[in-house]
């Protein structure tokens, strides 16, 4: 994958820059993770200091540097805030195919703000990355992430049970994927 595609990127959408994540982001992407709700589907505890901001700054920096993820943060227009995450991870250069997650901030859900941000970053994945699939898993009963995947056009590709223990409690994980040749970039209403 052309190192290009993880260095400095920069998608312009209606009311979002998708865009590169830096040492200034800190403070907003631990007020984003902080939130009890936003752990409900996730895989950790809600974040509690900026460390856990910077390690995951780290975490991307080193992504991009090894060309084995792409992490992005979601600003808004309005405020130059950010708002939100996406990530494409578990990259197979040969297979050209991806898993990709996204956070959006409690206070802004239900606007179709992340619609408009993925399609901007699935544009980014297929055309400039040349990939082929991304898949998704996610908890069966995270209704808004399952609708987020379908307005994409992700194909509910069957569920996996008992795949998640966080917490001490157990969950299925439905498998959802899309591919290049049948995405349609969707229209967005900003
Ligand atoms: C998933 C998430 C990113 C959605 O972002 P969003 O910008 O609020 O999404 P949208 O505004 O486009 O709304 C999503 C859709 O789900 C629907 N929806 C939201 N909550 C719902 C619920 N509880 N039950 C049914 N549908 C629901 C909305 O009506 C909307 O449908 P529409 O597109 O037909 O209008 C956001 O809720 C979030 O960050 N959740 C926590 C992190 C997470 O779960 N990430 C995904 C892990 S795989």
């Amino acid at each position: 994958m052309a190192p290009e595609t993880f260095a400095q990127v920069r998608l312009d959408t209606p009311r979002l820059c998708v865009r590169t994540p830096d040492v200034e982001d800190l403070d907003d992407l631990l007020s984003i993770y902080a939130h009890p709700d936003i752990a409900r589907y996730g895989t950790h505890a809600p974040w509690t200091d900026l460390d856990e901001a910077r390690a995951w700054l780290e975490r991307a920096e080193s992504g991009h540097t090894s060309a084995s993820a792409l992490t992005l943060v979601l600003e808004d227009r309005a405020t130059q805030h950010v708002i939100g995450t996406c990530v494409l991870f578990s990259l197979h250069a040969e297979s050209r195919r991806a898993e990709i997650g996204y956070t959006l901030h409690r206070e802004h859900w239900g606007r179709g703000l992340m619609h408009e941000a993925l399609t901007a970053f699935i544009g980014h994945a297929f055309e400039a990355m040349k990939l082929r699939r991304i898949e998704a898993d996610i908890d069966p009963a995270n209704a808004a992430s399952r609708r987020v995947l379908e307005r994409q056009g992700f194909v509910h590709e069957g569920r996996l049970r008992e795949r998640w223990c966080v917490g001490g409690q157990v969950t299925d994980t439905d498998l959802y994927g899309l591919l290049h040749h049948e995405w349609r970039r969707p229209d967005v209403d900003a």
